[in-house]
């Protein structure tokens, strides 16, 4: 088996190397986005027999680890050489792969197909390309053709292989970058086109799958910005008609994850709207936030957990708990590699439960916070009572909400958020 290390910027390069090489049988690889993650691995996998590069991670502190590799290969920005490198212009990534295994001298046997998340075929309505279904004949794998290319994805028959358990479909490895670039590009027309609540919540979620499956570029990202715009543009139009807006996102047939995100979003935006210090950067801020806070949370369950009582008394597992309990610290490494987020969204994404190294949940919001944050917490607290009591089909008494954070919140400074919050309710 080859090692294959690809120290790389996540972009839109990283993830087409990544699927090509991984289409592979007798190649591993690793992929690092920084100096210290490079490091690491080189010291518990060893060095490998090749490695793609960034030219800009190329230093004078890693020179003596990079002599030792033989086959280096640098993606550059621009036609350059560089001693001791074959260098690539980074648009001509399929080149450098190409050169990669002829270097390699030996013949490898191409991976004929890739998995692809099955739940994704819940979000579209046909495919770009033949949907293979892995299935065990004569106690050997087996692959049946489940859709055809162009044919339309029958809903009834993914809910039913969902409903077994399965949890992934197979492409043709050639096929699986084309497959969600057109997903990606299918949903965010549509997004575009007609943005409402079930459309960007649908949007929202194909986002999150990508994003576990191949992290983040051009494919995941823009229809995690097409969400945030889609969100702001729903704030600005929704002036004077918030609560039918918030009634219809209730009532939406949208994910859990999507209406506490996009409450929390117009919510917070609603306050900030009032405050003589808020611009739309801070509003596009938090709803970035909103959005990106919980990624690493698997299950619904979760996204309700905000204390350690809560948390303890849960029906997770101790294994799913401790999730819980770092999930702020897990978001703020996962966004690491989102290079154009918004400036400081991650260090809001870290303290998002109040607590500044992203463990835990703190009793009582320390007022010492970014004002953002204590703005997110409170709105938050509040939209999950609110979806809370919508789930459950209670009649909402909106002030019985406001009672129940006053009394978890009981700091002044904190109540006048609150009054704030209240005032986008009642004038
Ligand atoms: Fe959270």
């Amino acid at each position: 088996m080859k090692k294959v290390f690809l120290f790389l910027k996540n972009d839109s390069a990283l993830p087409m190397i990544q699927v090509y090489l991984n289409g592979y049988k007798g190649i591993q690889v690793f992929v690092q986005n920084d100096a210290t993650s490079f490091s690491n691995d080189l010291s518990f996998i060893g060095f490998p027999d090749a490695l793609f590069i960034e030219e800009a991670f190329i230093t004078n502190d890693l020179q003596q680890s990079l002599d030792q590799i033989s086959q280096k290969i640098c993606v550059t920005n621009e036609e350059k050489e560089i001693d001791g490198y074959r260098c690539f212009y980074k648009k001509n990534w399929e080149k450098a792969c190409e050169d990669f295994f002829s270097s390699l001298g030996e013949n490898l046997e191409t991976e004929e197909y890739s998995d692809v998340p099955f739940h994704l075929l819940k979000k579209i309505d046909s495919s770009i390309c033949d949907i293979y279904l892995q299935i065990s004949k004569n106690g050997l794998p087996h692959r049946v053709k489940l859709f055809h290319a162009g044919e339309n994805i029958e809903q009834p028959t993914v809910e039913k292989y969902l409903d077994k358990g399965v949890r992934n479909a197979s492409v043709k490895s050639s096929d699986k970058a084309q497959f969600l670039n057109y997903i990606s590009n299918q949903m965010y027309t549509e997004m575009i086109l007609t943005p409402t609540d079930n459309i960007v919540g649908k949007a929202l979620d194909t986002a999150l799958i990508l994003l576990k499956d191949i992290g983040f570029n051009s494919t995941s990202t823009q229809l995690i910005e097409g969400v945030v715009e889609a969100m702001n543009a729903k704030l600005s139009s929704a002036k004077g008609k918030d609560l039918l807006a918030i009634k219809d996102l209730l009532n939406s047939k949208t994910s859990r994850y999507f209406k506490k995100a996009h409450l929390v979003s117009m919510l917070s935006g609603k306050i900030i709207q009032n405050m003589d210090w808020g611009t739309h950067t801070h509003q596009n801020l938090l709803t970035f936030v909103s959005i990106m806070a919980d990624i690493s949370l698997e299950q619904e369950e979760m996204l309700f957990l905000t204390d350690k009582k809560s948390l303890e008394e849960s029906s997770l597992n101790e294994v799913d708990k401790s999730h819980v309990w770092t999930h702020a610290r897990d978001a703020f490494h996962m966004i690491q590699a989102y290079k154009d987020r918004p400036l400081e969204a991650d260090l809001l994404i870290l303290e998002h439960h109040g607590n500044k190294n992203g463990v835990g949940f703190s009793e009582q919001i320390g007022t010492s916070l970014n004002k953002l944050t204590i703005i997110y917490r409170i709105c938050e607290d509040f939209a999950i009572e609110l979806i809370k009591l919508n789930e459950m089909n209670v009649d909402v008494k909106i002030m019985d909400i406001f009672q129940h954070l006053y009394i978890k919140h009981d700091k002044k400074v904190l109540h006048l958020v609150i009054e704030d919050l209240k005032k986008c309710f009642i004038n």
